[in-house]
């Protein structure tokens, strides 16, 4: 079977068919969402505050998410896998937008990147794309813009924000980006802005007007709870089954219940007795 291709995306949204994007950033996970069927998983650049333990994502470099994104790929058969450009490494330049661009393609095998930003980051967008790497936007809160932004807080609430987020919205979409990302944002405008659009937005805290939605895998397992963001509902909670297991291990060592013969190995009893008789 061959991946999911952008025009499947594409088409999601002409036929109305809700589309399901997930992250992932190791390969045992990322099997198991593959396995389940969900079309897009994106390797984000939260993996720098999920996996790595940062405090945002800015101190994400290419080559963290090139290493996620290797063992995401060779998890994966069927789903598209989105590898997220990290800070820096597509702001300064055409040049450098485009060669980090190639390199998720060519080193890590990923079938398209996403990057943060609107208007003005479309010039890079529509050059992206020329050179044939499908690009996702992302727009409303952008996390690697967090300085800017003052805070982790909801986007595009005022005439003037709700304005700028639709111009960024058509931008993109002008630049040939195959779907776009709308983080924490008011649901009547995501939903305007979907129904403006062509291309299918992809809504993660905004509301359930959006084409399709994304989560980050550890808020809707329950794995990460230094916070748990208001848009994320825990379909289970692992950190108690994680330290239930940990600590049943734990104890069973030191009281000598683990391991028992089936978890252990057999030898030729002579080789023991000639090795004892010497
Ligand atoms: O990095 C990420 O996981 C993301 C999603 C939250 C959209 O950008």
């Amino acid at each position: 079977m061959m991946r999911i291709s952008i025009n499947q995306v594409r088409e999601m949204k002409q036929n109305g068919e809700k589309i399901t994007m997930l992250t992932s950033y190791d390969y045992a996970t990322a099997k198991i969402v593959d396995e389940v069927g969900i079309p897009l998983i994106l390797v984000g650049d939260s993996l720098g505050m999920v996996v790595l333990g940062y405090e945002s994502t800015i101190p994400v470099t290419m080559e963290d998410m090139l290493h996620h994104t290797k063992a995401v790929v060779r998890a994966t058969k069927n789903a598209l896998v989105v590898g997220d450009m990290p800070f820096m490494t597509y702001q300064v330049s055409v040049e450098d937008a485009l060669r980090n661009a190639g390199r998720f393609i060519q080193e890590a095998g990923c079938q398209a990147v996403k990057l943060e930003g609107g208007v003005t980051v479309a010039e890079k967008v529509r050059r992206i794309v020329q050179c044939g790497i499908p690009v996702m936007g992302h727009i409303g809160l952008t996390p690697q813009s967090i300085n800017q932004l003052g805070g982790y807080r909801i986007q595009g609430r005022s005439p003037e924000a709700a304005s700028r987020l639709l111009q960024d919205a058509l931008a993109l979409e002008d630049a040939g980006a195959f779907s776009i990302v709308l983080e924490t944002v008011p649901a009547p405008l995501a939903t305007l802005i979907s129904q403006r659009l062509t291309i299918p937005t992809i809504g993660i805290g905004a509301g359930a007007g959006c084409d399709g939605q994304v989560q980050v895998i550890n808020d809707i397992l329950g794995s990460f709870t230094d916070f748990v963001p208001k848009h994320a509902r825990q379909y289970a909670k692992l950190t108690d089954v994680i330290r239930k297991a940990v600590s049943d291990y734990f104890s069973e060592v030191k009281s000598g219940a683990f391991p028992t013969d089936k978890q252990s190995f057999t030898m030729d009893e002579s080789v023991l007795a000639e090795l004892k008789a010497k």
